[in-house]
């Protein structure tokens, strides 16, 4: 299914609901119609300054990148035919594109602000990477069109494939089987694979863009269906606002459509502004900053094996000195106890297998304290 809408960008015309094509009018809009019900429709484009490439812009874009997994067509690794008789190629990309060593956008964190602010309907994203969740945005607020990798099971008989093991096969960039031996067949993250279909949850709520007051489309190229058709099903007369490097699909086609052609993150803070929320919107992000103590830490180098060695004699060391230390005191406690007099010399803790020959006072109940084992 196409775009129905002319990919022509009719920028002249003059806005019926809005006072202008701008976000300030936008913003106003928000606060005078008491807008609060905001379907955002984004793609890849949105979590690129998370350091997570997307897949088509020309020399960044992962389609652009694939090269070294040898593919016929770089859409190969996520073609579920593909993936049967070959799943390496996509474990390769996994390893990289695997949540957990990504931070969350201020674009993320945007939609997070909408949330606290009651004005969030529904969050529909094209991406796997689970920063939308990371950022604090609430399950039941998104739809998540393309799966993720939250969650894994067999392509055979369906069975769950354990989180924790998952995650240690992903970062040994093995391929994970399913773990009944009766079945063994390979197993693959929730994500939705070219020639699969959506989630029930993707179609069930279809009928939401129809029903907001507010679009806001975000870092999509718009070119894969069913999802590119969203942006169209808004009611005619609902501002729909592009946040977005270039032009895409029909936005820009209705007269209360607003581009703000640019990057994601500036222009969700420029948005921000135009609502004073600016303050927020850092402190949300603010929020997802990792300890940067902790990270370093993490990231520091492991000791090598001469440092740890160096780390156990030194403990082993101030081990025996403690104990050294405690006998001395020892020792001269059991002296002034039996009014012996002080002694002048450190005992060194004597190993020697020789019998001790007893000697007057307790030496043959503490053998340190014999008289050759103070030499
Ligand atoms: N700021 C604004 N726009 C950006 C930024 C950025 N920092 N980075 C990229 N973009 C824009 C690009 O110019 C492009 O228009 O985001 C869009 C990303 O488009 P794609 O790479 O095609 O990603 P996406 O739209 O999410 O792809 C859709 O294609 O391969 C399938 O399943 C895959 O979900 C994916 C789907």
């Amino acid at each position: 299914m196409g775009n129905e809408e002319s990919s022509m960008v009719d920028e002249s015309a003059h806005p019926s609901v809005l006072e202008a094509r701008t976000v300030q009018a936008v913003a106003k809009y928000i606060k005078e119609h008491n807008v609060n019900k905001i379907v955002l429709m984004v793609g890849a484009g949105i979590s690129t300054s998370a350091g997570i490439p997307d897949f088509r812009s020309p020399d960044t874009g992962l389609y652009a990148n694939l090269a070294f997994l040898d593919l016929e067509e770089p859409e190969d690794v996520f073609d579920i035919s593909f993936f049967r008789e070959n799943p390496k190629p996509f474990y390769a990309l996994a390893r990289e594109l695997y949540p957990g060593r990504y931070r969350p956008t201020i674009a993320h964190c945007f939609v997070k602000l909408l949330h606290n602010k009651g004005l969030l309907l529904k969050h529909f994203t094209q991406n796997i990477d689970c920063l939308e969740r990371q950022a604090g945005v609430p399950g039941d607020k998104i739809i998540e069109a393309h799966g993720s990798f939250a969650t894994q099971r067999c392509i055979e008989c369906k069975t769950p494939f354990p989180d924790n093991e998952m995650q240690k096969k992903v970062q040994a960039g093995e391929v994970p089987y399913c773990n009944d031996p009766q079945c063994n067949g390979l197993v693959k993250p929730d994500i939705v694979f070219f020639g699969e279909p959506l989630p029930s949850s993707f179609h069930d709520s279809r009928d939401l863009p129809g029903q907001a007051d507010l679009c806001i489309v975000m870092g999509t190229s718009l070119s894969v269906q069913p999802f590119a058709s969203l942006p169209q099903l808004c009611s005619p007369g609902v501002p729909r606002v592009l946040i977005n490097m270039e032009r895409i699909g029909g936005l820009g086609s209705r007269p209360d459509d607003v581009l703000l052609l640019g990057d994601c993150d500036a222009g969700v803070r420029k948005f921000a502004k135009a609502m004073g929320w600016e303050e927020e919107l850092e402190a949300l992000w603010e929020e997802t900053n990792p300890d940067p103590q902790a990270r370093e830490a993490e990231n520091a180098p492991l000791p090598t094996r001469d440092e740890r060695l160096r780390e156990e004699v030194t403990r082993l060391t101030s081990d025996v000195d403690r104990t050294l230390q405690l006998t001395n005191a020892y020792e001269q406690r059991v002296r002034d106890h039996l009014g012996e007099p002080k002694s002048s010399q450190t005992v060194t803790m004597s190993s020697s297998s020789e019998g001790t020959e007893s000697s007057e006072g307790l030496a043959h109940v503490f053998p340190h304290l014999a008289p050759e084992s103070r030499q």
